[in-house]
């Protein structure tokens, strides 16, 4: 951790989703490194509440991402001043098989987790070309990698956050933009899996592991590599093997 101190130490930070699962164990060690924490979620008591717990006092502003015209205030509102980095958590999770997808779970899960990173992307890119050390660095997921069983339609819209963050990379390969994506980590999110996960980690694991990736030169943060790195070979694998191995998912 101490070594972290130089990169992170008087750092402005911007952490979207912060008050929970993965958002709240980095917020609680960016505040540990000494960084300067605006924090954003949809609950301003808990955001208060966090603010509050942490040892030099955070910005807190309450929006939701889903909501177009709230995300663009609140970039309005945070870009005002200089910030060092922007790191993007929010995610909608409600596990189904194809057949049986609710209108509701499809509106929200797209909403949340596609929708809402082209708003992010459309309300931070004129900061970011202006400001070319500001860092955005957008969560994704393994889920998005491969379909797998019982996994939609969350992974699809993690496949997408892939290819649009990729994309966004190759047209902006001068500005400082990091991809995220962790396998199982047990949030409120993964206490909905009926199934066991493999490589479980914890949230504070995981923190680790973006801290750690965010300083490095790599544009993808992939974590834990002995859960992704299989994934990444299945990726490349025959469809004929492929569906072999997954038939047997229940
Ligand atoms: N947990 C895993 O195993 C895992 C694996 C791979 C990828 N991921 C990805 O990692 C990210 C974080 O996951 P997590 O498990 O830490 O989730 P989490 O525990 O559910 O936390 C999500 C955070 O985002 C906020 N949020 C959710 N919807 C929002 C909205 N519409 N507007 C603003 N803020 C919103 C939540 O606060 P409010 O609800 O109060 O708004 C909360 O602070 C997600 O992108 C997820 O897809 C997680």
């Amino acid at each position: 951790m101490q070594k972290l101190k130089k990169h992170y130490q008087n750092q402005r930070v911007w952490v979207i989703g912060a008050t929970d699962g993965i958002g709240k164990a980095l917020t609680l060690k960016l505040d540990q490194l000494g960084a300067k924490l605006i924090l954003s979620s949809r609950s301003k008591d808990k955001l208060d509440a966090l603010a509050h717990s942490l040892s030099t006092q955070a910005e807190t502003v309450a929006f939701d991402v889903s909501k177009y015209d709230e995300f663009l205030t609140a970039a309005n509102e945070v870009l005002g001043k200089s910030v060092d980095r922007i790191i993007y958590l929010p995610a909608y999770y409600e596990p189904a098989i194809v057949e049986k997808i609710s209108l509701e779970n499809f509106q929200n899960t797209i909403n949340t987790n596609l929708n809402a990173v082209f708003y992010l992307i459309d309300a931070v890119l004129p900061y970011l070309k202006n400001d070319k050390n500001c860092q955005l660095a957008i969560t994704a997921s393994v889920a998005g990698y491969i379909g797998l069983p019982k996994s939609q339609p969350y992974a699809a819209s993690k496949a997408a956050v892939i290819n649009l963050v990729e994309s966004f990379k190759a047209e902006n390969q001068n500005l400082n933009i990091k991809l995220i994506n962790p396998s199982f980590v047990k949030t409120r999110l993964t206490d909905k899996n009926d199934f066991k996960m493999p490589a479980l980690m914890t949230p504070e694991f995981a923190a680790d592991k973006i801290l750690n990736g965010l300083v490095s030169s790599s544009f993808e943060i992939h974590f834990t590599k002995k859960f992704t790195l299989v994934l990444k070979l299945i990726k490349i694998l025959p469809y004929k093997i492929y569906f072999r191995l997954v038939k047997n998912i229940k």
